[in-house]
């Protein structure tokens, strides 16, 4: 289990001495500090700690240290965690609208992504997470995610027939795989680097962030740049401990949770920029899709995208393609 108190909150403690008691707020999320999570949990810590005066102390609990996404979210429910950064793996098991953002192809690139997230459609979904006990500040990011595998490289639906291919416990993820044809296999994060090991499953799918902070090169042959589709993350904290907190203390944690979020942008701006080439001389083969070969996925998820046209409403998956 990785734990760690912020250095701003070490240091508070030692200065405000009996003077102040600090409000300890568990953080969990699932990769190592190093990550994009810790990017943003570090932020949005040294952020709320110096605009609270050190009155709370985030302690860190990196690399999945409350357990899975589900557990760290039913954690918040209950209130026995304080805060999470959370992928869109299991957030649609408890807001299910926001399965919307993780329709294939949905976003042209981050700046459509980012816009629609920070605009009002991405601010709406937000403000749902209330009523599931959860108070979400603001939209993370891990980037576009790509497949990697150990049995082939993949060009074309046809490549991915029967693959064992791990995904998020995410309904929208599991029925895009499954109508290009794969064997999705859904699985918690905290299991997948081991099931690779065994080769229990062929592969998994996940942005060049996961991919290079978990480096599953040691643990995958094949990465292909599929960009099929973005990823976003939330930052969160549990509502019992939300409305615990004063207007101003409220205040600081969703400015701390906003410079988080532009934090993990900043990270995976430059995890996209270099992670393919880190991998490559890490050992994996990296194939790119071009349009064409990306264009040729979309004709196939046809029948997929009927289904999200219907869950999700065609006219929100509309409005989003129209924003700029
Ligand atoms: O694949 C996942 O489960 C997620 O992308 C991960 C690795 C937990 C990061 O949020």
């Amino acid at each position: 289990m990785s734990m760690k108190v912020t250095l701003f909150g070490m240091a508070a403690l030692a200065f405000a001495g009996a003077a102040q008691a600090q409000t300890e707020v568990k953080i969990g999320y699932a990769l190592p500090e190093n990550s994009h999570y810790g990017a943003g949990a570090l932020t949005w810590a040294e952020v709320t700690e110096a605009e609270t005066d050190g009155a709370f102390s985030f302690v860190h609990y990196g690399s999945s240290g409350l357990g899975g996404e589900r557990e760290v979210l039913e954690g918040l429910q209950l209130g026995t965690v304080e805060a999470t950064i959370v992928s869109s793996g299991t957030l649609s098991n408890f807001v299910p609208e926001a399965g919307v953002f993780d329709i294939p192809f949905l976003f042209r690139d981050f700046d459509h992504a980012r816009a629609t997230l920070d605009g009002p459609i991405g601010q709406e979904m937000l403000a749902k997470f209330e009523d599931q006990g959860m108070v979400a500040l603001a939209w993370g990011e891990q980037g576009f995610r790509h497949i990697t595998n150990n049995r082939n490289p993949v060009a074309e639906a046809g490549d991915l027939a029967g693959l064992k291919l791990r995904t998020m416990e995410n309904p929208v993820h599991i029925e895009a795989f499954k109508t290009l044809g794969a064997a999705p296999t859904p699985m918690a994060w905290p299991e997948v680097v081991s099931a690779l090991q065994q080769g229990t499953i062929d592969g998994q799918e996940n942005p060049l962030s996961v991919i290079v902070s978990a480096k599953l090169n040691e643990v995958q042959k094949y990465l292909t740049l599929s960009g099929h589709v973005y990823a976003p993350n939330v930052l969160m904290v549990s509502k019992i401990f939300w409305d615990g907190l004063s207007e101003d203390e409220q205040e600081a944690f969703r400015k701390g949770a906003v410079e988080g979020g532009l934090a993990m942008r900043a990270f995976v701006d430059e995890a996209e920029a270099s992670g393919a080439q880190a991998m490559a001389d890490g050992g994996m083969e990296v194939n790119e899709l071009d349009l064409d070969q990306k264009a040729a996925l979309q004709e196939a998820l046809a029948p997929a995208y009927e289904d999200y046209a219907r869950m999700f409403g065609a006219e929100l998956i509309e409005e989003i393609g129209k924003v700029e």
